[in-house]
């Protein structure tokens, strides 16, 4: 698909994966854009999913101009007083440094630090969960530390009928257990983290494609239902939204952009050498309660 953009040249748009992902080439992020091109950027932001913007230069403010033509920058949310999080590390702000890198005392200078973390979307235990991440490659290690991304339309539509049946109209408690990257500890206490109940079906409001909502490192269980059962169908819905069939993985170059829609996808992130550093900028926008 061909685009063309108001005083900047011809934009395009190239698939990354049958199922999600495209790289928007020909368009420098850092300079206004006009209305026509901006529809034509969201278009293919629903149709896509996971947009690439690849050699961007773009400062803290330009990042967050952009990030603001989608919906309202959103400020950071310090962890409950009860979480073992240590909130004194990071300014909490409307930008999130993402990285590994400590200071001279051995203090972290970001958050999320180093190594995996598994499937999981971005603020799905708020009210209001954030709709868009914005994220921009700083400092890439030589290997790893990609960011995985699978469809949640994809998930829904090789659902079994039997397990749609099951979970259409049902609600999951969703939550996010600070400094923890793997299945959250479902005896874990509500009051020290924050969450919230979610759909398990999710309808997203750009595509009205209907989604899998369901994440091993943010969703609890299944609400009202015996927790072995909710954990036996959650399992599978695991397993099938991990399905390496509907994953794009990307990796990382200096100077790239990266936004997805967190009612279109979950994202996870591999693991690189414990000697190399990973920095990458982070905003995201708020979004519309999902009921
Ligand atoms: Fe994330």
């Amino acid at each position: 698909m061909s685009l063309v953009a108001e005083g900047t040249g011809t934009i395009s748009v190239h698939k990354l994966h049958p199922h999600i992902g495209a790289e928007v080439r020909g368009i420098d992020l850092s300079r206004p854009l006009g209305d026509g091109t901006l529809r034509q950027i969201k278009d293919a932001w629903h149709q896509h999913t996971v947009l690439v913007f690849r050699d961007q230069n773009l400062t803290e403010d330009a990042q967050r101009k952009f990030a603001s033509n989608f919906g309202p920058v959103a400020k950071r949310v310090p962890p409950p007083p009860g979480s073992a999080r240590k909130v004194e590390a990071v300014a909490w702000d409307d930008m999130m440094m993402i990285t590994d890198h400590v200071d001279a005392n051995g203090k972290p200078v970001g958050s999320l630090g180093h190594g995996e973390m598994w499937f999981h979307t971005d603020k799905c235990y708020h009210r209001r969960p954030h709709r868009a991440t914005f994220l921009y490659g700083i400092e890439i290690p030589s290997e790893g530390g990609d960011t995985r991304f699978s469809s949640i339309y994809a998930a829904y539509d090789r659902m079994p009928a039997e397990l749609k049946k099951k979970l259409e109209g049902a609600m999951v408690m969703q939550g996010y257990q600070y400094g923890h990257g793997h299945r959250i500890d479902l005896s874990i206490d509500l009051k020290d983290i924050h969450h919230c109940s979610q759909p398990i079906i999710v309808v997203n409001p750009g595509s009205r494609r209907k989604g899998l909502y369901a994440a091993s490192v943010n969703t609890l269980w299944v609400e009202g239902m015996d927790r072995d059962e909710s954990e036996a169908l959650l399992r599978q819905c695991f397993d099938i939204v991990e399905d390496p069939a509907i994953i794009y993985d990307h990796k990382w170059r200096v100077g790239d952009l990266v936004m997805w829609d967190n009612l279109a996808c979950l994202h996870a992130r591999t693991d690189w050498p414990s000697e190399q550093k990973r920095l990458l900028r982070r905003c995201t926008v708020e979004g519309e309660p999902l009921y």
